[in-house]
C-alpha cells in the first residue's frame, strides 16, 4: 500500500464486520498544501525598470513573471496562495493580480513592512500558513520542470524539506548545497565566498510546518536578514528529513537584464502559439510563430517569429526579428529589432541601427530628430544603460 503522508494519517480497522475510520487525525487530514509566493524586495538588479514597478511584474513574453509561478502552482493542484508584498509595490501587484480568480486560485496578500529576509517572510506569513505544509516560491524564479513531481515526492516521503538544486557557474551569488555521492544534503551555506559545490539552491522550496520552529531559532545573517538557507541548515543539524533534487531542465532567476532576455527567449521558443487577432496589411510579411493582439496595425513590415505583439500597437516600416516581445500600446516606426523586450507604451522611431539584446521600459521614447544625426541627445533615468555597439 502506498505510504500516506503524515498530515493525512488515519486508521482503518475491522470491528465486527464494520470498517471503522479513526478520525482523531481528521485535523491533519483536512490540511492541504498551501503556497507562499515572495513578491516583495526592491529589484535593485533590474533598475531602472523597477523604480516605477515591481520586478515580479516585468513581463516575459508579455506576461508578468509572477503569473508563471501562480500558474505552475495551480497546475500542481495548489490553489490556496499567500503572496508577500512590500509597501513600495504591493498595491500594483494586488491591482494586477487580483484575488486569484483568474487563475482558479484564492490569493491572500501579506504585507512585509521591511525586507528582512526570506525566513522573515515565512515568519510573518504564519497566521496564513497555520500548520499546513507549503511550497515557498520566489516570485522572480522560473523553472521548466513541473512542480507536481516534486510535490508528490515531498508528500509521499513525509519530508520536512525538499529543496531543488541546479548547477551554476557563479555559486557565490546563491545559497549553495554540499551533497554526498548518494545525493544527500550535508550542508547548506548562503552566498559563500568559497562555495563547497556549484549546486545553487533554486528559489522554490517544499516545507513541513517544522520550518517555523527552525525559523524561530534564527539570528540575522551578515547581511542583516533571516535566511531561509540557515533555517534549512538548522533542520539538517537536527537530523530532520531534508532531501534535494537536481532540476532536470532550465531555471532562471529573472532578477537581471540578461536573465530576463533569456527567459523571454525560452518562453517564446517553447510556449508561443500562433494567433492573430488584428488585420494585417497585405504588404507586410508575418513569418513563423507570431502572436498578435487586438487593434494592432502592421504596415509595410516584416515580423519573423517567434515574436509576440500586444494590443493597440502601431508598426510601420519595421523589421521585428526573433525572440522579441512587444507589449500593448507600443509604437514602432522605421525600427529594426531582435531579441528584445519592449514594455507598454514605448516608442522607437527612425532608428537605423538594429536594436538587439535590449529592454526598453514603459513609455520610454527613442527617436531620430535629424536624418543624418551628428550628435545624440539623451534624457535617461537613473541606473539606465546605453551601449553603442
Ligand atoms: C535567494 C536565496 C538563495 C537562493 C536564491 C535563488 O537569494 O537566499 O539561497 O539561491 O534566492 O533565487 P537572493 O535572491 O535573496 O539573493
Amino acid at each position: 500500500m502506498k505510504e500516506l503522508p503524515k498530515w493525512v494519517s488515519l486508521t482503518l480497522y475491522n470491528l465486527k464486520g464494520f470498517i471503522v475510520i479513526d478520525v482523531k487525525n481528521l485535523k491533519y487530514r483536512l490540511q492541504f498544501v498551501k503556497a507562499l509566493i515572495l513578491s516583495g524586495g526592491k529589484g535593485t538588479r533590474l533598475r531602472p525598470l523597477t523604480y516605477t514597478g515591481a520586478k515580479q511584474l516585468v513581463p516575459v513574453a508579455n506576461k508578468p513573471i509572477l503569473w508563471y509561478g501562480i500558474e505552475a502552482l495551480v497546475k500542481a493542484g495548489i490553489t490556496d496562495i499567500g503572496i508577500i508584498i512590500s509597501p513600495e509595490t504591493g498595491i500594483e501587484i494586488q491591482n494586477k493580480t487580483g484575488d486569484g480568480s483568474i487563475f482558479g486560485a484564492s490569493i491572500t496578500y501579506i504585507l512585509q513592512d521591511s525586507p528582512d529576509g526570506l525566513a522573515h517572510a515565512v515568519k510573518i506569513a504564519q497566521p496564513f500558513l497555520g500548520d499546513s505544509p507549503f511550497v515557498m516560491y520566489l516570485g522572480d524564479n522560473l523553472i521548466a520542470d513541473e512542480l507536481s513531481q516534486y510535490l508528490e515526492e515531498f508528500k509521499t516521503k513525509n519530508l520536512d524539506a525538499l529543496i531543488l538544486l541546479r548547477k551554476v557557474s557563479n555559486p557565490s551569488a546563491f545559497g549553495v548545497a554540499k551533497i554526498n555521492a548518494e545525493g544527500e544534503v550535508l550542508e547548506l551555506v548562503e552566498k559563500p565566498q568559497n562555495p563547497p559545490s556549484n549546486l545553487a539552491l533554486v528559489g522554490i522550496y517544499f516545507f513541513s510546518p517544522l520550518i517555523h520552529h527552525a525559523i524561530a531559532k534564527l539570528k540575522p545573517s551578515a547581511r542583516g536578514e533571516l535566511e531561509i538557507t540557515d533555517a534549512i541548515q538548522c533542520l539538517l543539524v537536527e537530523q530532520k528529513l531534508v532531501c534535494a533534487r537536481q532540476l532536470k531542465n532550465w531555471w532562471l532567476d529573472t532578477g537581471k537584464k540578461d536573465d530576463l532576455l533569456e527567459a523571454n527567449r525560452i518562453i517564446l521558443d517553447t510556449n508561443l502559439t500562433t494567433e492573430n487577432l488584428s488585420n494585417i496589411e497585405d504588404n507586410s510579411q508575418i513569418i513563423g510563430r507570431v502572436k498578435i493582439g487586438q487593434n494592432t496595425k502592421i504596415i509595410n513590415s516584416t515580423v519573423r517569429g517567434p515574436v509576440i505583439i500586444g494590443d493597440n500597437c502601431y508598426l510601420e516600416n519595421c523589421f521585428i526579428g526573433p525572440y522579441s516581445s512587444i507589449a500593448n500600446n507600443v509604437k514602432l516606426s522605421e525600427a529594426d529589432l531582435e531579441h528584445s523586450v519592449i514594455l507598454e507604451s514605448a516608442e522607437v522611431i527612425g532608428i537605423q541601427q538594429r536594436i538587439v539584446d535590449s529592454v526598453i521600459g514603459q513609455r520610454a521614447k527613442i527617436y531620430l530628430a535629424l536624418k543624418r544625426p551628428k550628435a545624440v541627445s539623451f534624457m535617461i533615468g537613473d541606473d539606465s544603460q546605453i551601449e553603442l555597439t
